[in-house]
């Protein structure tokens, strides 16, 4: 029997609450398929690891990450207590140093779930955005300079290389490939001269290779508001890791909440563990009321199943969830009333469930 190592990380805020609904539900399907074991580590690290330790993680937490099959992150941040920037920095490293390169954000409106927008149903939302995760406006380049004095000034560089940008531009082309043969690509070079016009030239030479697809690229600006007006035009969206953060939360509303968004951050090559987590953060303004969506985090669960080739594992887990939405029951952010813990039963009855 095939035994997983999974380091999980629940982090903070509401992250502890998802990430122990979402082993719950693994537990459950692994139970019920067999045939494969998951051998669970907890990372205690965060913003209490942080009060005893002075740091929000050990020195070689990239060493003791590295060994394991996947990494399962609740979420970080605690911003009443320690700045963002110290918090998160070892989940931006992780995803750098293990070239997570792909990100991997799909936003669906599942039936019965009502989105902001005036749309019902996955026919009208069902995109994925696919994130550059490792180079681009998230690379530590830069400095603070003349501190404290008038002419203070920051400089952030960003970095946009060519293999980057090509091998991101064909994992959402091979993804596309398996959708509906659609990909747009986020750009913004009618003002960022250097990297967004790389990309835009890149985008023509990958697109060769796949004549099937029908290519396009939006400026951010427009993208933003076509995925309100438009949503059921975008299939494939590829951006840089900013552009692909941001429109990942728009994304996750358009598609019934950020309670409801997955993502993976993968290492397409397997050279180093790839990373499943919410879209969503540590939502402070809701944590310790057991009100916490935990769908983005079992979503996140399904993921990784896939990733590590437990593909009936996962159809299982994702069956489960869209049979519970379809019945219209929920946390507060979906309008319902359940609780994280009451969401997650709902979710392993149908998994439990003859015949699902
Ligand atoms: P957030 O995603 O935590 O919350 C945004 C809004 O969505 C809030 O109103 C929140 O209540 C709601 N929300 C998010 N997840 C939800 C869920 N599962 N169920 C119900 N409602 C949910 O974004 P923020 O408020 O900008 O950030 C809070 C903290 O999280 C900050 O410290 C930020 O840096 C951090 N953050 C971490 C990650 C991560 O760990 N991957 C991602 C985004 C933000
Ligand atoms: C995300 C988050 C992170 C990001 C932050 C918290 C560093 O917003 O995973 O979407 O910007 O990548
Ligand atoms: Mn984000």
């Amino acid at each position: 029997m095939q035994t997983y190592e999974i380091a999980v990380y629940p982090g903070d805020g509401i992250g502890p609450e998802v990430t122990d609904e979402a082993v719950r539900v693994l537990e459950t399907v692994r139970a019920q398929l067999g045939g494969f074991a998951l051998n669970i580590t907890h990372l205690p690290w965060g913003a209490d690891y942080y009060a005893e330790n002075g740091r929000v993680a050990p020195p070689d937490f990239l060493d003791i990450l590295r060994p394991f099959d996947a990494i399962f992150l609740g979420a970080l941040g605690a911003p009443d207590r320690i700045p963002d920037h110290i918090t998160l920095e070892p989940l931006v490293r992780t995803r750098q140093s293990f070239d997570q390169y792909a990100c991997v954000r799909p936003a669906r409106l599942f039936p019965g779930v009502r989105s902001p927008l005036a749309v019902e149903g996955s026919s009208e939302v069902d995109l994925v955005v696919v994130r550059e995760n490792s180079e681009g406006e998230y690379v530590y380049c830069g400095g603070r300079f003349k501190v404290g004095e008038p002419e203070e000034f920051a400089l952030q560089t960003a970095v946009h290389t060519r293999r980057g940008i090509e091998r991101i531009l064909r994992f959402g082309f091979e993804l596309a490939m398996t959708r509906r043969q659609q990909l747009t690509l986020i750009t913004k070079s009618n003002a960022q001269r250097y990297g967004f016009v790389l990309w835009d030239e890149i985008l023509e030479e990958v697109r060769e290779g796949y004549p099937s697809v029908k290519a396009d690229k939006q400026h951010v600006d427009a993208a933003t508001m076509n995925f309100v007006r438009w949503p059921e035009r975008f299939d494939v969206v590829v951006g840089s890791n900013l552009f692909g953060d941001i429109l990942s939360d728009l994304g996750g509303i358009i598609g019934g909440g950020l309670g409801l968004a997955p993502s993976a951050n993968l290492n397409p090559e397997r050279e180093y563990p790839s990373m499943f987590e919410p879209v969503h953060g540590s939502a402070p303004d809701i944590a310790g009321q057991g009100i916490a969506n935990p769908v983005a985090a079992i979503l996140s669960g399904a993921m990784m199943l896939e990733w590590l080739g437990l593909n009936a594992a996962a159809d299982r887990v994702r069956q489960a969830v869209e049979a519970t939405l379809s019945q219209r029951v929920g946390t507060p952010d979906l309008g319902g009333q359940l609780s994280t813990r009451q969401m997650t039963d709902r979710i392993i009855q149908n998994l439990e469930a003859k015949g699902n």
